[in-house]
C-alpha cells in the first residue's frame, strides 16, 4: 500500500511518520507513505496556491491548477484520491477498513478557508474526520493515515483489532486493566483474575454493552 499526502507543510509530517507503528511499517516495507508540497506544482512566478473568493467573503481559497496538476502526475489506474474536508462524509472503522484494501491512496490536505470546489471532482471520497473544524487537513491525514496503516495485514498483530470498538458488532471496547491488581484502592475486577475464560468472555461482553449504552447509545440504534 502506498499512500501519496498532498500538503503545504510537509514538516507536519516529520515526527509522524519516524515514531513507533508508523515507522516500523515503513520499515518492514508494509506502508509507503509520501508527503508532497503542491507548491511545487504552482505554475505562478511566486508559487501562489490560493486566491480570493469569487463573491467576496473571508479568507484565502485554494486554487485548482497546483492540486489537479500534481493529481493528474502522480495517478495511476489503481489510486484512489479523498479530500478531506469538514463538509465531508463523516469517517469511520468501517471506511478504514476499505481504504486498507486499496493500493493506492492520494490524500489532499485543505488549508485556510477550503478548496475551489472544482477539486471535489477529482476525489472518490470526500471525508471529514468530525465536527469541529482544524486549521487544516494535515491532522486528519495523519488520523487516515495512522487508522489505515494499522490495519494492513502485519502491521499490528490481527487480535489487536478484531477487538478494537467499532468492530462488526458496533461496540465500543471493554475495560481493560494490568498490574498492579489494586491502585490507591481501585481494585481490577475479580472475575479478571478468576482464570475462568468463560466467565471473562462474558463480562467483557455485558461491559461493552454497558460502556455503549452510557457513552454511545447511537451505535446501539444501528
Ligand atoms: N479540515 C479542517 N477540519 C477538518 C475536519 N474536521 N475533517 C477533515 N478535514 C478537515
Amino acid at each position: 500500500m502506498k499512500i501519496s499526502i498532498l500538503t503545504l507543510f510537509p514538516n507536519l509530517f516529520n515526527e509522524f511518520l519516524s515514531t513507533s507503528i508508523i515507522k516500523r511499517a515503513i520499515e518492514n516495507n508494509k506502508v509507503e507513505i509520501e508527503i508532497i508540497d503542491f507548491r511545487e506544482y504552482s505554475k505562478d512566478p511566486h508559487k501562489k496556491v490560493d486566491d480570493t473568493p469569487y463573491g467576496g467573503g473571508a479568507g484565502m481559497v485554494l486554487q485548482c491548477q497546483p492540486i489537479f496538476d500534481c493529481v493528474e502526475d502522480i495517478k495511476t489506474p489503481e489510486s484512489k484520491v479523498i479530500l478531506l474536508t469538514p463538509s465531508g462524509i463523516p469517517y469511520k472503522q468501517s471506511v478504514a477498513y476499505d481504504l486498507s484494501k486499496e493500493k493506492h491512496l492520494i490524500i489532499i490536505c485543505g488549508h485556510y478557508e477550503g478548496f475551489d470546489d472544482r477539486i471535489e471532482s477529482l476525489a472518490d471520497y470526500i471525508i471529514s474526520i468530525g465536527d469541529y473544524v482544524l486549521t487544516g487537513g494535515e491532522i486528519p491525514a495523519m488520523v487516515l493515515a495512522d487508522s489505515i496503516t494499522r490495519l494492513i495485514p502485519g502491521v499490528i498483530t490481527e487480535d489487536s483489532h478484531i477487538e478494537d470498538s467499532f468492530n462488526e458488532n458496533n461496540l465500543l471496547d471493554y475495560p481493560t486493566y494490568t498490574k498492579p491488581a489494586d491502585y490507591k484502592g481501585m481494585k481490577v475486577p475479580d472475575v479478571l483474575i478468576s482464570g475462568d475464560h468463560k466467565k471473562i468472555d462474558e463480562w467483557r461482553k455485558n461491559e461493552s454493552i454497558k460502556r455503549t449504552q452510557e457513552r454511545r447509545p447511537d451505535l446501539l440504534n444501528k
